[in-house]
């Protein structure tokens, strides 16, 4: 059985990413959309409320998983004997920041990192992008999975926006 990873902080969780994982799903008998709990970036939403998002996201997905990451994405990718990570591109600029990591994650695992074109028709959705429209009130219902519209526009209430 073939394994892939694809990880993220999903903060929050977009069409874009469905769509990635969709497409690994294709390639590999089974993915784990890996949910990284300690993201560098400060989180918007809560650890649990980006894994629950997802696990309801994926939940009519076959052979689809989620699962929270602490630490090293490499030391994870390795624990669910994977043979890939998989990263969707939008863009030049997305491959530039994707390839530092990718090459760092093969260093410490040895485990490839495998590049997926995304739907050209959701190049502008980034989760960064979804939250800055959110914030301004804008409508974000139509970039995200059913249930994260209300869970973005609730942590930005709970959080005075404060996050990004
Ligand atoms: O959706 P993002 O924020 O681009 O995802 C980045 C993520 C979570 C995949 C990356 O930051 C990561 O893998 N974090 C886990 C910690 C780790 O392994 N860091 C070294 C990465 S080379």
């Amino acid at each position: 059985m073939t394994t892939a990873v694809c990880p993220g902080s999903f903060d929050p969780l977009t069409l874009g990413h469905v769509d990635v994982v969709r497409r690994a799903r294709t390639m590999f008998d089974e993915v784990v959309v890996a949910v990284a709990r300690n993201s560098s970036k400060t989180p918007l939403l809560t650890a649990d409320e980006r894994v629950a998002l997802a696990r309801a996201a994926f939940a009519d997905l076959d052979g689809v998983r989620v699962e929270a990451v602490d630490g090293l994405l490499a030391d994870f990718v390795r624990q669910q004997g994977a043979s890939a990570v998989v990263k969707g591109l939008r863009s030049g600029a997305d491959f530039d920041a994707e390839l530092p990591m990718a090459l760092m994650n093969r260093h410490l695992s040895g485990v490839d990192t495998v590049f997926v074109v995304g739907d050209p028709a959701l190049a502008h959705v980034a989760s960064s992008l979804v939250k800055d429209v959110a914030r301004y009130g804008g409508p974000i219902d139509d970039l995200v999975p059913a249930g994260v519209g209300d869970a973005v526009r609730a942590a930005l209430a709970r959080t005075g926006g404060s996050a990004r």
